[in-house]
Parts: structure tokens; C-alpha cells; sequence
């Protein structure tokens, strides 16, 4: 586990955001949002900063890519891509394989405590290997944690997470990734992948506070 100081961008909790009207925001979602906090070319630029420093990091061998599914997809193919441009442009590259894994740890915005593995593939084939996981969000920390339980049964050579956000929450058992995009306040938010029930998967552009967050 990396220290606490993974270094990564503030969203302070008295964070404005922007009015939605200035974003392409789908009709059918314009009146579920309140503001955009973080928009989609700043997850761009930190994704690309983010690629650098674990290829910095985790060099050498081959990386096997995990994404936690549904909501690191949009972080996983983004964060990917900029490693990809980097083995391409650069002296060194790192083989780099994927794979997926599906848990369930929500019932509407609460978080029960409970996970249960509903999908992925076998987790043998991590045994030796350099594993990347990638999250969208790490909450209370307790569905990472389990998760790295999980796999320390089949032997990785290393894991190191990576998550687009963390929220700083009262309800945090005090994990924190060793690679994190954007630190925000104990609000809901969606967009980019990240759901609410389902919903806003299909917001693009950026990830904006739902209206339950603001309750
Ligand atoms: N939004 C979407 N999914 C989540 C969140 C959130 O704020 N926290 C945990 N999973
Ligand atoms: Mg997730």
C-alpha cells in the first residue's frame, strides 16, 4: 500500500464546480445533474500524468491491466491508451495484457460492506505477475481491500491500484490507492462511467454531483 500522500488533485469540499449549461450535457440528464466538478479534459490531462507515473514505476516486466467493472471502464481504456502512446514514443515499452473482474458492492448510494465477485476472469493466470488494478472510485475502501485480499491468494509478483477518485469520507477504513486522479468531497458523483443505479454511464463529458449528493 502506498503512503498517504499519493499526490493527485483537490476537490475541496466549498468546490463550485460549473453550471451544466456551460458543458454538452444529454437532455435526458439535465435535470437530474446540479454542476460539473471535475470536466472531461482535466480527467483527460491527469489520466495522461497518471500513465506516466506508473510506467515510471512499474517498469520492467510485463503489466497485467485489471479494470474493476462497470465504473473503471472509461478510466481503464483512457489510462491505457496513454500507456500505450508511451510504448509507442518511447525508448522503453512494458508488455502489458488485460484483464477484467466484476464485483458488487452497492445498493443505491449506500455502502453495505458486502461484495460479491459476479464475473471476470480466472485470477490464476495474476499468479507472478505485475499487476495493475484500475478503479474509478475508492469510497470507505473496504471493497479495494477485500479485493487485494482476494488476490493475494494467487500470488501477484506486485499489485499496485489505480483510481480515478478518491472521496474523502468520515467512512473510510484509510486505504489509499498508490495512484489516484482526484481527491473529492463525501458527495455522490457520476458521469465518465460512474453510476447511479445504472444511470450516467453514458455521460461523457465529465462528472457531475447527482442531485441525491447535494441531500
Ligand atoms: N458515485 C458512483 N459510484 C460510487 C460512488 C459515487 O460517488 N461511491 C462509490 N461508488
Ligand atoms: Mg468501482
Amino acid at each position: 500500500m502506498a503512503a498517504l500522500s499519493s499526490p493527485c488533485i483537490v476537490i475541496n469540499d466549498d468546490e463550485q464546480g460549473y453550471d451544466l449549461n456551460l458543458f454538452c450535457i444529454p437532455k435526458h440528464y439535465a435535470t437530474d445533474l446540479d454542476r460539473v466538478y471535475i470536466p472531461h479534459g482535466l480527467i483527460m490531462d491527469r489520466t495522461e500524468r497518471l500513465a506516466r507515473e506508473i510506467m515510471k514505476e512499474m517498469g520492467g516486466d510485463h503489466i497485467v491491466a485489471l479494470c474493476v467493472l462497470k465504473g473503471g471502464y472509461k478510466f481503464f481504456a483512457d489510462l491505457l491508451d496513454y500507456i500505450k502512446a508511451l510504448n509507442r514514443n518511447s525508448d522503453r515499452s512494458i508488455p502489458m495484457t488485460v484483464d477484467f473482474i466484476r464485483l458488487k458492492s452497492y445498493c443505491n448510494d449506500q455502502s453495505t460492506g458486502e461484495i460479491k465477485v459476479i464475473g471476470g476472469d480466472d485470477l490464476c493466470t495474476l499468479t507472478g505477475k505485475n499487476v495493475l488494478i484500475v478503479e474509478d472510485i475508492i469510497d470507505t475502501g473496504k471493497t479495494m481491500q477485500t479485493l487485494l485480499e482476494l488476490l493475494k491468494q494467487f500470488n501477484p509478483k506486485m499489485v499496485k491500484v489505480a483510481s480515478l477518485l478518491v472521496k474523502r469520507t468520515p467512512r473510510s477504513v484509510g486505504y489509499r490507492p498508490d495512484y489516484v486522479g482526484f481527491e473529492v468531497p463525501d458527495k455522490f458523483v457520476v458521469g465518465y462511467a460512474l453510476d447511479y443505479n445504472e444511470y450516467f454511464r453514458d455521460l461523457n463529458v465529465s462528472i457531475g454531483g447527482g442531485q441525491r449528493g447535494a441531500e
